[in-house]
């Protein structure tokens, strides 16, 4: 790994952090697109689409199912510890906006975040307009029977953002109301992209409009990913190791 210089976050600085599964490769969790990744061993229509889930929810269910199992039995690893440290340090010149649906974050301490791809841990009803909230759930559907909504009685999903679906917008808005406010307020911006392919949208863009507003930017990654060209700063190592260092 090449000498990761610190961050200069002092003063007024704000910053705003991306993370992809490569953050929690080091705490066990497989990543989507590397060799063994879960891309490899499932087609992503069956298994994280609307129409895979229509086809066969039971197929879909124990995929989840099999992660749920995994993540918890998993811990968050120095480079979650690392983001969490540096949210205590900053507070509100903070955010962290995360591909990750396995929870580690917000078990490290991790609370000004975003989790763009839903969350793991999280169930809502499958029928659009019931009013039933999504709602924390850990319980595993391996078997035949399939959970349903207590108040209208269709079938429980995962609360996870599926290939073909919108991201919520609050969520997107969020990242844009740090910009703006770290623009209105004149403030030096850094933007850090950890662990990610950089291959799914909105996500892998979200570095553009962080340099429209003025950002620095930075990369911490295993390899170079495609968007590695929209970096001013790269580190190419495990970001249980750079993440430290870098906000340390
Ligand atoms: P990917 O699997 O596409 O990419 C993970 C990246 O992390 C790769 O570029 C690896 O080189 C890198 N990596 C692996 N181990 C690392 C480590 N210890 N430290 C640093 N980097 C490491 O995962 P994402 O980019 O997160 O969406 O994938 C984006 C989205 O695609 C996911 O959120 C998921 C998937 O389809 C949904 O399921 C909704």
């Amino acid at each position: 790994m090449t000498p990761v210089a610190p961050l200069d976050l002092d003063g007024d600085a704000r910053l705003v952090v991306m993370t992809g599964a490569g953050v929690s490769a080091e705490s066990g969790i497989p990543t989507f697109r590397d060799a063994n990744g879960l891309w490899e061993q499932h087609r992503f229509e069956d298994v994280a689409s609307p129409e895979g889930f229509a086809a066969d929810p039971r197929l879909v269910w124990r995929f989840y199912s099999v992660r749920r199992e995994k993540a918890a039995a998993c811990a968050p690893n120095a480079g979650h510890v690392a983001l969490a440290d540096v949210e205590r340090r900053l507070g509100d010149r903070f955010l962290l906006v995360t591909q990750n649906v396995d929870g580690l974050h917000r078990r490290a301490g991790s609370r000004r975040l975003v989790e763009l791809h839903g969350n793991l841990f999280t169930s809502r009803c499958s029928r659009p307009r019931c009013t039933t909230a999504p709602f924390r759930d850990e319980a595993l559907h391996l078997g035949e029977a399939l959970p349903t909504c207590a108040a209208c009685g269709a079938l429980l999903r995962p609360h996870i953002v599926w290939f073909g679906e919108s991201l919520a917008p609050e969520d997107l808005q969020r990242f844009e109301d740090f910009l703006l406010t770290a623009r209105r307020d004149a403030a030096p911006l850094v933007y850090v992209a950890a662990g990610t392919s950089g291959a799914v949208q909105p996500a892998a863009g979200l570095v553009h409009a962080a340099r429209c507003a003025g950002a620095r930017t930075v990369l911490v990654n295993l390899e170079r990913p495609d968007n590695v060209d929209a970096f001013e700063r790269v580190h190419l190592g495990r970001s249980g190791e750079v993440l430290p260092r870098l906000l340390g």
